[in-house]
């Protein structure tokens, strides 16, 4: 897996590379997948302006290669924001949120003009929510978002110990197979004190890069 990772983060290199110039400034996210993305694009360091992070380790992983972190609010639009994920549809559709980064890596990606998703070919699946759907709360709302959650038909838990870079709090949602993820979205934001669910659907990926056996697929 290790190194399909690598190959799917050389092919989002090769993606991104013809639009690069010196005022472009990338929307770069968080995991295992995304380290293997930023590890490359140091050695692209001169050929841009610099990153928006998706996390705190993200940006500090960007700084020690010599690339530049923007505040978003500074920034405005991205032309690319590139990310992996949890699981992804045939739709495009994602769980994020694994490493707890959900709502910085949605809030990023809903200002990115084009969302390039690198993943291994663990993370295709027919229908979401084999992978326990994350959901970051308030920490006050925890017990009663839990509540509600469990009345859609999910086993919540808390993951314990995790502080998101917000502040808040993350339930990790089981059994909770999703036959329309735009609409669980919706209906999951929806619920007060729920800060993001880690559901990338109303706004999903553009272009899915998927590390296979026999190469790296495109998917549009
Ligand atoms: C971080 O919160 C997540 O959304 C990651 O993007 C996701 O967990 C994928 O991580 P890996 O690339 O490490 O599998």
């Amino acid at each position: 897996q290790d190194e399909l990772k690598d190959a799917v983060a050389a092919a989002a290199i090769d993606e991104i590379r013809p639009r690069l110039d010196r005022d472009t400034i990338l929307g770069v996210g968080t995991g295992s997948t995304a380290n293997r993305f930023i590890d490359r694009l140091a050695t692209l360091r001169h050929d841009f302006m610099g990153a928006v992070a998706s996390s705190e380790t993200t940006a500090e992983r960007l700084r020690e290669h010599g690339i530049e972190v923007f505040e978003l609010n500074s920034v405005g639009t991205v032309p690319f924001y590139i990310d992996g994920a949890d699981e992804i549809d045939p739709q495009l559709h994602m769980i994020k949120g694994g490493g707890a980064a959900l709502t910085r890596e949605k809030i990023v990606a809903a200002c990115a003009e084009r969302f390039i998703c690198i993943a291994d070919a663990s993370k295709r699946v027919t229908t979401l929510g084999g992978f326990p759907l994350p959901v970051e709360v308030i920490p006050m709302a925890r017990s009663y978002v839990a509540r509600e959650i469990v009345k859609l038909g999910a086993d919540p838990v808390y993951r314990e110990g995790v502080v998101t870079d917000n502040g808040n709090q993350i339930l990790d949602c089981y059994e909770f197979m999703i036959s329309d993820p735009v609409a669980m979205e919706a209906r999951l934001n929806a619920i007060v004190g729920v800060v993001t669910n880690g559901l990338f659907a109303a706004r999903g990926a553009d272009v899915l890069l998927l590390g296979t056996e026999n190469g790296v697929e495109r998917f549009e």
